[in-house]
């Protein structure tokens, strides 16, 4: 990718930044000029990568972020907004994988699904396009809000219900606060990811099971990180003036069955 610093001046707050794609995300945002905030609940691990990008000669920030508690994000995106800047990209990336089939599932292993995945998703682009919209965002190029969803949003990923009920809910969610928030310039789409090697999975794709899956692809293969990255900055920067409540789907063609 160019190195065409097309997020200089901007703004960006990445939940889920404690590794794995959020990380990974915070690194891309970064490199094109944009000023950083990566959050999670592991602060030492937020810290350590705003730390490495900090040494790019970017500027990276880190905070303590529980995103399935309201209070933790009403808190974090005020105190961020006075020390580092109002946000103009957020990159709602935070999740859990709620495993369990339908059968055995728990109540709470349904609730923490939807706790990270959907009411979190939600509160944090809400306390965003309040930023945004009280800061004028409009002005500085539009507010962009990035849900990180997945190919569950629309494909069954086998014994996961919660995951794929919670993902294909941010889907509508996307689309809903795309209408709500249009004409205030804030651009609210969703990035569906097919299956990259993280902590979310690393377990699954190490069984004989998870082989088995890899050799259902169409490609035979997971996909890297960097394969979002294209998608990632359109949806972040000035190539999504006009792109909004849109599923994107970069998934190495996994979800083609
Ligand atoms: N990897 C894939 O194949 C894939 C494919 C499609 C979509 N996705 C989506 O991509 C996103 C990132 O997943 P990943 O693969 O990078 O998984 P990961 O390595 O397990 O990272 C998940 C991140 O979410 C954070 N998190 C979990 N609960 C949280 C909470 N209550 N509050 C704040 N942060 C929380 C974790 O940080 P702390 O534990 O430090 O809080 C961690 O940084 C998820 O939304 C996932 O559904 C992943």
């Amino acid at each position: 990718m160019a190195d065409e610093r097309r997020l200089e001046g901007r703004t960006a707050l990445v939940t889920g930044a404690s590794g794995g794609l959020g990380a990974h995300f915070a690194e891309v945002l970064a490199r094109q000029g944009a000023r950083v905030v990566l959050t999670a609940r592991r602060l030492d691990k937020v810290e350590a990568y705003a730390a490495a990008i900090g040494r790019t000669g970017a500027e990276a920030h880190a905070r303590a972020l529980d995103v399935s508690d309201p209070a933790s994000i009403t808190a974090v995106f005020a105190e961020a907004a006075a020390a580092i800047g109002p946000v103009d990209i957020l990159v709602n990336n935070a999740g859990v994988s709620g495993e369990g089939r339908a059968i055995d599932l728990t109540p709470d292993a349904w609730d923490q699904a939807f706790d990270v995945n959907v009411r979190g998703v939600f509160f944090c682009a809400q306390a965003a396009a309040r930023q945004m919209i009280d800061s004028d965002a409009a002005s500085r190029g539009g507010g962009r809000t990035i849900n990180v969803a997945s190919i569950a949003a629309h494909t069954v990923l086998p014994g996961l219900v919660a995951y794929n009920a919670s993902k294909a809910a941010v889907g509508m969610m996307t689309r809903s606060l795309a209408r709500e928030w249009a004409r205030h310039h804030i651009a609210v789409n969703a990035l569906c990811p097919g299956y990259v090697e993280t902590d979310i999975n690393r377990d699954w794709f190490a069984t004989e099971g998870g082989q088995k899956q890899i050799k259902t692809f169409p490609r035979r293969r997971l996909m890297d990180a960097q394969a979002l990255d294209d998608a990632l900055l359109l949806l972040a920067g000035p190539g999504a003036g006009a792109l909004t409540g849109s599923l994107i789907t970069v998934d190495d063609g996994q979800s083609l069955g």
